[in-house]
């Protein structure tokens, strides 16, 4: 029974909480208040009205335009296709964490809507122009078969996508390739490949592959030795030779500068390496994700927004990246709960990290909650370098949602 066990996750969060507080001198984690918009009415209406919409032939929404808010559509074969089903997955777990009911949340079958939305992305699963974005693809195929583990068109695409994303493996250089170059033997990889390796993880829970999980590893050691700084800030785009291995570019694609801090990026990394260490239990993942983190927390601005980049000029105003903002916020839980599951629990530590996701909650809502337009939230940048920033983005609004899940599945908020 899907609500008998959320509750008892929400039961087990609370119960490693209790622990946790008795097991040594550690305060327990207090409870936060949320901002009462990361629970609106307005976010299941919004994305009921979304998912009413069907497009012939079938399309996905990524970002809105900069004044009306609108939502623009890209065909399934976009890395940010799977991002519009998940959400619709996470209002079906927030359906079932929530007592109170808010708009039409408790009356809609978000779980049937995820399904149907999935379905368009199964073409891709043998054909795809998005490369190592696979990973992205298969989320809500991740999140259906936490509903219903025996789903067989569920656990095809996952093993289909992790065998795609395992292809782009090059034990030369040890990593997934990202971007294909019209060079071959320029073998690109960006930080936000972090964010893919949880299919690999996935299909080798399904499969028992054991290569699928040291292809995940070898790219996130090699990710800590050639993307982050010695700051614990990171470079967008690794250039390696893939007759060498060698390394030759460091470089940006969508940051500032080549030696800038691109903030999504960057709140790619803590979420990412903290998903490694809770797959792997390796310590060295924990560290790069706090490392990275430390980096995030330091350098965001007195006004606590998140800027698109946190090395670029402050003048022209620089625009905010809520989506960086809410995938950091995401990232800083998970780290959290990572920090909560270590023996004994580091409560002080998960502590600092609830409290500045929380920060960053609210510091977005502020800025960015934006009830006329179609997406959730506003000062999105998508791609500054091309000029696209100010506008929703899909994944900053699956974020703030699923940052607030979490939160009260920890037992840490209310809806
Ligand atoms: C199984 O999962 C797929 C894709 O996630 C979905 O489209 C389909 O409706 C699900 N099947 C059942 C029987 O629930
Ligand atoms: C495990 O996965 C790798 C990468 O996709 C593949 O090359 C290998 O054949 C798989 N092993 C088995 C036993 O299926
Ligand atoms: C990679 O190294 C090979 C062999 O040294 C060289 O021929 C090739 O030009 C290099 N590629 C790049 C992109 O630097
Ligand atoms: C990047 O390099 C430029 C030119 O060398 C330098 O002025 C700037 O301070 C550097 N920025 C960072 C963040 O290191
Ligand atoms: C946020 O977006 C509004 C327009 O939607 C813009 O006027 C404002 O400058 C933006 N603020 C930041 C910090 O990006
Ligand atoms: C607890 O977490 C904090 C923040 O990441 C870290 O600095 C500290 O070393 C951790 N403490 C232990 C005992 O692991
Ligand atoms: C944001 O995008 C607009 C065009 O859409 C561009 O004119 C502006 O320079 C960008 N803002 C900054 C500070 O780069």
């Amino acid at each position: 029974m899907p609500t008998f066990s959320l509750v008892s996750l929400a039961a087990i969060y609370l119960a490693v909480t209790v622990v946790a507080a008795g097991s040594a001198n550690h305060t327990p984690l207090e409870s936060v208040t949320l901002p009462s918009e990361a629970f609106s009415a307005l976010i299941p209406q919004k994305i009921l009205a979304t998912a009413n919409t069907f497009n012939s032939p079938p399309s996905y929404p990524q970002y809105t335009d900069r004044v009306a808010g609108t939502w623009q559509w890209f065909t399934p074969d976009t890395w940010t296709t799977g991002f519009f089903p998940s959400t619709l997955y996470a209002l079906h777990t927030r359906s079932q964490l929530c007592q109170r009911d808010a708009g039409k949340l408790k009356e809609t079958d978000w779980l049937a809507l995820g399904r149907m939305w999935s379905a368009a992305e199964v073409p891709s699963e043998t054909h795809t122009g998005v490369g190592h974005d696979v990973g992205f693809l298969s989320f809500p195929f991740m999140d259906e078969l936490n509903v219903e583990p025996k789903n067989s068109s569920a656990i095809t695409a996952v093993n289909d996508f992790a065998k795609e994303l395992a292809a782009r493996f090059s034990p030369i250089v040890g990593c997934t390739r990202s971007w294909d170059a019209p060079d071959p033997t320029d073998f690109q990889v960006i930080i936000d490949n972090m964010m893919n390796l949880q299919v690999l993880f996935a299909s080798a829970d399904l499969t028992g592959n054991d290569t699928l999980r040291q292809i995940a590893i070898s790219h996130a050691r090699k990710t800590t030795i050639n993307h982050l700084r010695p700051d614990g800030s990171s470079y967008h785009v690794v250039d390696y030779n893939s007759t060498t291995g060698k390394v030759f570019d460091q470089r940006t694609s969508q940051g500032y500068a080549d030696n800038s801090t691109w903030s999504r990026g960057q709140a790619w990394g803590i979420y990412g390496f903290a998903n490694m260490y809770k797959n792997t239990q390796l310590h060295e993942f924990l560290v790069t994700s706090r490392h990275m983190a430390s980096y995030f927390l330091d350098h965001l601005p007195a006004n606590g927004i998140v800027p698109w980049d946190f090395n670029a000029p402050l003048h022209p105003p620089r625009p905010a990246d809520t989506s960086a903002a809410m995938i950091a916020a995401s990232g800083l839980i998970l780290l959290a709960q990572q920090e909560l599951a270590q023996k004994p629990a580091n409560a002080s530590g998960a502590d600092v990290y609830v409290k500045a996701a929380v920060d960053l909650i609210k510091t977005t809502t502020d800025l960015a909650w934006k009830p006329s337009w179609q997406s959730l939230l506003s000062n999105g940048t998508v791609n500054n370098p091309q000029l696209n920033n100010l506008t929703g983005i899909v994944y900053g609004d699956y974020y703030y949602i699923r940052a607030a899940n979490d939160l009260v599945a920890m037992g840490l908020a209310s809806c």
